[in-house]
């Protein structure tokens, strides 16, 4: 039996304490290789080198889902799904949820450090300059239908945002680079809430860039012509927190929907839209929408137990719990429970609360969740606070989408300075017919 070493591995690496390798036998040809082991991944393509003979194309791994396969190195978000830990750049969520502010830890996301009070000053007036739309983005949106999904709303119009900015296809200029991610992050409350407006009929309100990020959002949407719409702090900063909690989750599918269109070297209107796509999905941004149907129909404490029973045999799943990577309490779950009881202060208990912290803390002491490692996630208490904020169900995916924005664009930035990244192109077993002959229509 030969072994053929693949470049980078020193000879007898394994057993002699140099680079870790990993030796592999091919059973079909009796041949061993090392490969090289760093991060605690192989490469793949090393892989490739692994063939029967000549004509072979090489071995490749089967990863639908991407279950088990690094697509890029990031050093944006650290999370550790077994411990509950998320941490931005090296901060723990609990710490920026309860110091900072969603624009301070967008900066924080694009640069890689927290920016001094100048620093923060200067992206705060940058991100206030440009929260303004063109007017003919107006009469975009005015063309929808009258009930509009604002997601579907919110989707179209970031896409036809690049048609305002020709310029942001030159995607090697990191100067025109931050213009476009600044104008992203400052854009999408002021398009998020004019596809509520147009949903409720309402007209659209103007941005008013002396108001906080989250401020300015709630007052373009609440804002009336005959009732004046009162500004509350405490709600402000429930909403900046939430906006915190969602700014970025490493390689979740939205985020992967925006490298993968922004490798093709697309603008980053495009690459974005994509990802509000992707997020748009029920697997991903819609689970909070879920969760307050399920509260709906429980209706009333008394009724847990058998909703309960329904759970566990089977018949349906409690929705705002489990969690693909969080197998321990999702760390923002605790932050945002907090929230709610801040937000209830302001607007009154929403009666769901009590029917959500029982039903928390009967499943929490079940063998059957306990068993399964299944948690409350981030959207389990994040319903009932967008409801006490007088948000519709639509509106609950567009909120997360204003929150992700700083990750997606920082992820895109990071992509787009590594050097190793190219475009993005999987591999496919193909499983389909052999070659063959067409059939002419009359003889099939
Ligand atoms: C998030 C989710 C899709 C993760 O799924 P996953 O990692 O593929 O886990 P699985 O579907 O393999 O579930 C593992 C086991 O736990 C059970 N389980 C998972 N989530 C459950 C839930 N919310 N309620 C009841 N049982 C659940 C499954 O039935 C399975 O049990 P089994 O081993 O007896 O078959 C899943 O937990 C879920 O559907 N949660 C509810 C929806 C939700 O809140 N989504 C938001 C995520 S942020």
């Amino acid at each position: 039996m030969t072994t053929q070493r693949i470049e980078g591995v020193a000879a007898g690496a394994n057993d002699q304490g140099g680079a870790p390798s990993l030796t592999v036998t091919d059973n079909r040809t009796g041949r061993s290789y090392e490969i090289p082991i760093s991060d605690g991944t192989i490469r793949a393509v090393d892989l490739r080198q692994i063939r029967v003979d000549d004509d072979d194309f090489g071995l490749m791994t089967y990863d639908p889902a991407f279950m088990n396969t690094a697509a890029c190195r990031s050093a944006i978000t650290f999370l550790d799904g077994d411990r509950g830990i998320l941490r931005y750049r090296g901060y723990p969520i609990e710490q920026l949820a309860e110091h900072s502010t969603f624009l301070e830890v967008a900066y924080l996301l694009l640069h890689g450090d927290l920016p001094t009070r100048q620093q923060l000053e200067a992206w705060e007036s940058d991100i206030a300059h440009h929260v303004y739309v063109n007017e003919s983005t107006k009469q975009f949106m005015d063309g929808f239908r009258y009930d509009a999904h604002p997601m579907g709303m919110l989707e179209a119009t970031v896409g036809a945002l690049s048609t305002f900015y020709p310029e942001a296809k030159n995607i090697g200029d990191e100067a025109n680079r931050y213009r476009q991610i600044v104008r992203l992050i400052a854009k999408m409350p002021t398009l998020g809430a004019w596809g509520f407006r147009h949903m409720m009929g309402r007209p659209y309100v103007y941005p008013d860039k002396t108001l906080p990020y989250a401020g300015n959002f709630l007052n373009m949407l609440f804002s009336h012509s005959v009732v004046d719409f009162e500004r509350d702090p405490r709600i402000e900063r429930a909403l900046d927190v939430l906006f915190i909690l969602h700014a970025d989750h490493e390689q979740n599918c939205s985020t992967s929907a925006v490298r993968s269109v922004g490798s093709a070297q697309a603008d980053p209107y495009s690459a974005v839209a994509a990802g509000i796509a992707a997020l748009y999905g029920p697997l991903h941004g819609g689970a909070n929408e879920a969760v307050l149907q399920m509260l709906n129909r429980i209706g009333s404490t008394s009724d847990i137990p058998a909703f309960i029973e329904g759970v566990k045999a089977g018949k349906e799943r409690l929705m705002g719990f489990g969690h693909r990577v969080y197998k321990n309490y999702d760390p923002r779950a605790q932050i945002i429970k907090k929230a709610t009881q801040d937000v209830f202060e302001v607007t009154g208990v929403n009666p769901k609360l009590a029917i959500a912290m029982e039903l928390e803390k009967i499943a929490l002491e079940d063998d059957y969740f306990i068993s399964r490692r299944l948690y409350p996630n981030v959207d389990f208490y994040s319903g009932l606070i967008y409801e006490a904020l007088g948000m519709p169900l639509e509106m609950f995916t567009v909120l997360f989408a204003i929150g992700r924005t700083p990750g997606w664009v920082a992820q895109w930035n990071e992509m787009l300075n590594d050097k190793e990244q190219k475009i993005a192109r999987p591999r496919q077993i193909y499983v389909g017919a052999e070659e063959r002959d067409y059939v002419p229509l009359d003889k099939r």
